[in-house]
């Protein structure tokens, strides 16, 4: 079923597991990361950054792919379909398409703006029954053209826009977007404890799950994160098993060429990755309860 975020994260903030969010690019992308939610009897996020939902020829045909494979291929477990950095029109076109959750993303704006504006999107999103992710303190690196420089969120900051009625909430502890550096220093779980501290029993949002120890995604949980934002690790995922397929010559071996053949070692890529995120994160089973 498709439904808002809301109620999932609730119950992962309040049962210390996380759901994963995976973000989409295609027909492959979908299918994998549906399939797995429903063998894994997991809920699960659906990303769609507004790069992706572009290059997918729009939100419309992203919300309708999805509704009918989810329909086609019987999912049973729920599934929020989610704007990941949304701009402010990107938000408004997805609620018009038929999303079930938007994130606005306006940590790059001045907070006064930020506030006006997630608390307006609060409003529309709410009475057309979608949940609402809310950014302060950017994360850091590069996604589909959203650069940020990736500074800590201010706890007074996250706790004004957690007021607002906001579902769930992105705050910056050092993660970023794609690869981490060599050099990268870590989480920063001391300001994970302020913002914690500041908002109350708000489900957390940890971006850049990619590459992010399995030690620190545990205690980032105990310490309230309830979604996690995975991108770039499917990405690589299904770029290296593609790579292998084709040095290994399959391509050129009877119908190999076959899209459905050459696509296959990649979407199995991606299903396996999702798998072990959604085996770490401790969502495996929690659709059932
Ligand atoms: P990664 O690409 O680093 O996994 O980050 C994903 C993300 O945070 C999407 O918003």
């Amino acid at each position: 079923m498709l439904v808002s975020a809301k109620d999932m994260l609730e119950k992962a903030r309040e049962g210390k597991y996380a759901v994963g969010q995976f973000n989409i690019n295609n027909l492959e992308w979908t299918k994998s990361v549906l399939l797995t939610a429903e063998e894994l009897k997991s809920p699960v996020i659906l990303g769609v950054s507004e790069g992706a939902g572009k290059y997918m020829t729009g939100f419309k045909t992203v919300a309708a792919m999805v509704r009918a494979m989810m329909e086609e291929l019987n999912i049973t477990v729920p599934v929020a379909l989610h704007l990941d950095h949304g701009t402010y029109d990107g938000c408004y076109k997805c609620i018009k398409a038929g999303f079930s959750s938007i994130m606005f993303d306006g940590s790059h704006y001045p907070i006064e703006e930020n506030i006006e504006k997630t608390k307006e999107l609060v409003k529309v999103a709410h009475a057309m029954g979608l949940s609402l992710e809310a950014e302060v303190g950017s994360i850091g690196g590069e996604e589909d053209g959203v650069v940020g420089l990736g500074e800590c969120a201010d706890p007074q900051e996250c706790k004004a826009i957690a007021d607002l009625g906001i579902d769930f909430l992105a705050a910056g502890i050092g993660n970023i977007h794609g690869k981490y550096p060599e050099n990268w220093p870590g989480l920063r779980f001391d300001v994970l404890e302020q913002v914690k501290a500041a908002v109350g029993d708000m489900p957390l949002v940890l971006h850049g799950g990619t590459g992010i120890p399995e030690d620190m995604i545990k205690k980032a949980v105990s310490l309230g994160v309830a979604k996690i934002n995975v991108n770039t690790e499917c990405q690589l995922s299904f770029a290296a098993a593609t790579r292998e397929y084709i040095e290994a010559g399959k391509d050129l071996k009877g119908k190999g060429f076959d899209p459905r053949k050459l696509l296959a070692p990649g979407a199995d890529a991606i299903r396996a990755t999702v798998k072990e995120k959604m085996e770490l994160f401790g969502s495996v089973g929690k659709a059932k309860e």
